[in-house]
């Protein structure tokens, strides 16, 4: 290990403590990527290991968050493996619009925004081609990053970020250049979007009912045991009849008191059940 870390029992002390905080679980061999992520904060705090930095973090939350912040994995994109927006848009949205009421989405790790305004876009596209079906929609994205929460809220992406999923057509529809190679999303997008802090251990019951969740790509992070934990909480904040997508690499097991898995061929959606 190396030396502003410590030794294998100060890295056994700093993976229980953010699994205890967060749910990520680190493996034995993420020394090298704890060391990359907190060498800075590290050096800031004029720390030797990682007990140290425990140690000091139980009694000062500001840099606890700084700390799980740069623990997050923000790996994220446009229209992230197409099939969950396709399914939305040609199977939720036309059972949904049928109840003539406003519908609720939730966004539960958004990471920086491009999964939630990937949803935004979805939902005013369905309502250029159906005029006056849906009857109002809201969505709430949360994550525990402040830093990805900040970029989300900011709206703002690079060329970069925008190759990776983002069309032309929409970013001739949907954006706006601020500044050369930096694009802005339009209002009639991100107006629909409520970002929130939120710890996926924590309570979600100040959040609301839902008729759609997608909580993608965050679960392979933690334990099974916690994985299940969240999805049963889940459950009860979908409305009923509610739907639930997962990423593309996660599935349900033993829920399925909870959740009826549909195959939509290609791409599966979790039907809340009771
Ligand atoms: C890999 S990104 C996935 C983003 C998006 N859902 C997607 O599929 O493209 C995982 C996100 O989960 C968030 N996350 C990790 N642990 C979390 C927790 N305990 N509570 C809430 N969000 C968490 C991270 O901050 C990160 O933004």
């Amino acid at each position: 290990m190396t030396a502003n870390l410590g030794n294998r029992q100060d890295f056994d002390c700093f993976r229980t403590y953010l699994e205890r905080v967060c749910g990520i679980l680190l493996g034995d061999n993420k020394e090298y990527l704890v060391s990359s992520r907190l060498r800075t904060i590290m050096e800031e705090q004029s720390l030797t290991n990682l007990t140290q930095l425990v140690e000091r973090i139980e009694r000062n939350t500001q840099l606890r968050e700084k700390v799980v912040d740069a623990m997050t994995t923000n790996e994220t994109l446009w229209f992230r493996d197409s099939h969950p927006f396709r399914i939305l848009r040609e199977q939720l949205l036309p059972e949904l619009s049928k109840e003539k009421r406003p519908i609720d989405i939730w966004c539960a790790a958004s990471s920086t925004g491009q999964e939630p305004y990937s949803i935004s876009i979805e939902l005013e596209e369905y309502k250029r081609r159906n005029p006056g079906a849906l009857m109002g929609e809201r969505i709430i994205a949360t994550d525990i990053s402040p830093t990805a929460l900040e970029i989300a809220r900011r709206a703002e992406y690079e060329k970069l970020v925008l190759s990776r999923g983002m069309t032309d057509e929409y970013l001739k529809r949907y954006f706006k250049e601020v500044q050369e190679g930096r694009w802005k999303l339009n209002p009639e997008i991100t107006s629909r979007v409520q970002y929130r802090s939120l710890n996926l251990l924590n309570t979600y019951s100040m959040l609301g009912r839902f008729d759609v969740v997608f909580c993608r790509n965050v679960l392979i992070y933690f334990s099974s045991d916690l994985k299940t934990d969240i999805l049963r909480r889940i459950h009860s904040v979908l409305k009923p009849g509610g739907y639930l997508f997962l990423g593309a690499s996660e599935s349900l097991t033993g829920l399925s008191d909870l959740y009826e898995m549909r195959q939509c061929s290609p791409g599966i959606i979790y039907h809340r059940k009771g």
